[in-house]
């Protein structure tokens, strides 16, 4: 039997309304939609921004992902959950694994995808870009990530302020997303290199409970959600 197709849908950062035609249309053709949740709660921020668009009455399938850095049981978990998904495809049922912003940015869908190509190479794997949190979040703070000649990056600080350091010499802005667990340190560190007034955090970009603060500092000993970013310029008002 012919292989139904893997869609890799990017579901836009929280607003409902930042989500692509392509990614509704996708999300009303397919028989299954998967979407990641993390084992200790079950629940699917993606599936929430999506689910208004979702019209169709697909299945609705959540994947169950540990939040952990251990490397062997995250390959037990894609290949599980490659398995899970491979299960529909086998039977030429088109499917879409839904991701916040973009698949292929900071996204469990990568190692899906990657796994996938590796098990069954014959499965056709097709990926919607989505809108990425930071894009919504410069956008929402009014920052301008680069014009001209300048250079952004986008970093990840869930190790804490130490990648801010060997890069925010080098490009005009820094973007560093999953700051919530190391506030403090990124705080620490953004005060070590003297521009903690160049920096904005964005928290839950595009929902009801969105926060746009343009002094993080006041944000010492205080807990910030998950969907939480960083945008540090290199240097006040470019
Ligand atoms: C696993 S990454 C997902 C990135 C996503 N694939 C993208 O394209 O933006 C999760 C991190 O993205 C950022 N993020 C995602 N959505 C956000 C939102 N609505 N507001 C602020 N930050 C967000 C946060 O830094 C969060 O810790």
């Amino acid at each position: 039997m012919k292989p139904g197709t893997l869609y890799g849908v990017g579901v836009g950062p929280g607003d409902p309304e930042l989500i692509t035609l392509k990614a509704v249309k996708v999300l009303n053709q397919v028989k299954v939609i998967f979407a990641a949740a993390s084992s200790k709660n079950e629940y699917s921020l993606a599936l929430e921004n999506a689910k208004s668009h979702m019209l169709n009455g697909a299945e609705v399938v959540r994947l169950s992902f540990p939040m952990t850095r251990d490397q062997e049981s995250l390959e037990k978990a894609w290949e599980e959950n490659a398995r899970r998904i491979l299960a529909f495809v086998q039977q030429g049922k088109d499917v879409a694994f839904i991701t916040i912003g973009d698949p292929l940015t900071y996204s469990t869908f990568g190692y899906i995808m990657e796994t996938i190509h590796e098990m069954a190479p014959e499965v056709p794997v097709c990926v919607i870009p989505g809108v990425t949190s930071y894009q919504a979040a410069t956008a929402a703070a009014q920052e301008i990530m680069a014009a001209q000649e300048q250079t952004f990056c986008v970093i990840s600080g869930s190790k804490g302020g130490e990648q801010l350091k060997e890069v925010i010499n080098k490009v005009d802005c820094v973007i560093m997303l999953k700051v919530y667990r190391h506030l403090e340190e990124i705080l620490d560190t953004l005060e070590e290199l003297g521009i903690k007034e160049r920096a904005t955090l964005v928290s839950r970009c595009g929902m009801e409970d969105q926060v746009i603060c343009k002094n993080p500092e006041e944000l010492r000993g205080k807990k910030v959600p998950y969907l939480s970013l960083m945008i540090v310029k290199k240097s006040k008002g470019s």
